[in-house]
């Protein structure tokens, strides 16, 4: 199984702080936004990671990640989004390092606060497709939703609704057979000039390839407003200190 950290973009929710610097290198509590993803992908069991950089300073993510002995690593994989077509235009970059494994994708502003490794071990045993994670939250409308029929199965993600169909979000983090490739090389970009993920569990989804695992445990996007950013750091300290104290 290979791992994928998405960590382009320009991040201009939170400027002016990412006016000269990337969102991912950004503090939360005590380590850089992207240690997060990286750790959890670790913690998996996860060990060949590729960080997809864009965006300002792309280069600082060498400098601080290396080849990720801090994370127990041998080796780390890097690769340049020229421009923020999107996620799913991210991942298309990385069809080569893939090479016909399955993947893990996490966006690099999204942290969560239990172990990935079930749901990871789920897919894993899963005949091919896809497997995303839901969370419960208060107010969708800045993810995508899953809407649901009366037996709980998925019948589409909507992409940012302003009347959610449920209040189950779709995490960023994303598993894929490597069919995903050419689904994201039938996607057209959309109202915002990307290739939607969306589009891409849209499409699993029709071919009844899509499965979900739901979290418990807090979930953030720490990207998605200045307010997300401040309260994650928060959440993220408090979590830390409950956990020195078990
Ligand atoms: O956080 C979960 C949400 O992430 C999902 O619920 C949504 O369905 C999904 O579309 C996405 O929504 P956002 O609008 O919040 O995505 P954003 O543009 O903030 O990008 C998230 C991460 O993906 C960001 O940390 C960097 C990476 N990214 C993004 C773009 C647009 C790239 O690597 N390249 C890109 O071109």
């Amino acid at each position: 199984m290979k791992g994928v950290v998405l960590a382009g973009g320009l991040g201009t929710r939170l400027y002016p702080l990412t006016k000269i610097t990337n969102k991912h290198l950004l503090p939360i509590y005590d380590e850089p936004m992207i240690y997060y993803p990286i750790k959890a992908l670790v913690e998996a069991g996860i060990e060949d990671i590729m960080i997809v950089c864009g965006g300002n300073l792309a280069g600082e993510f060498l400098r601080l990640l290396g080849n990720g002995a801090e994370f127990g690593l041998k080796h780390l994989n890097y690769t340049y989004q020229e421009r923020e077509g999107g996620i799913a235009e991210a991942l298309g970059l990385c069809k080569h390092f893939v090479d016909g494994d399955k993947a893990v994708v996490f966006l690099g502003d999204n942290i969560i606060g239990e172990s990935l490794a079930s749901a990871v071990d789920e897919f894993a045993r899963q005949d091919g497709g896809a497997r995303i994670l839901l969370r419960e939250v208060e107010d969708p409308t800045d993810y995508g939703v899953a809407k649901f029929d009366e037996h709980n199965n998925i019948v589409e993600i909507i992409e940012k609704p302003e009347v959610p169909p449920s209040k189950f979000a779709v995490v960023g983090i994303y598993m894929y057979d490597s069919q995903v490739f050419d689904i994201i090389e039938t996607l057209k970009p959309s109202n915002r000039g990307e290739l939607e993920i969306t589009d891409v569990n849209n499409a699993y989804l029709k071919m009844g390839k899509l499965h979900y695992s739901v979290l418990k445990d807090f979930w953030a996007d720490a990207g998605a407003s200045i307010e997300a950013y401040f309260d994650t750091i928060r959440i993220v300290r408090e979590h830390k200190i409950a956990g020195k104290q078990r």
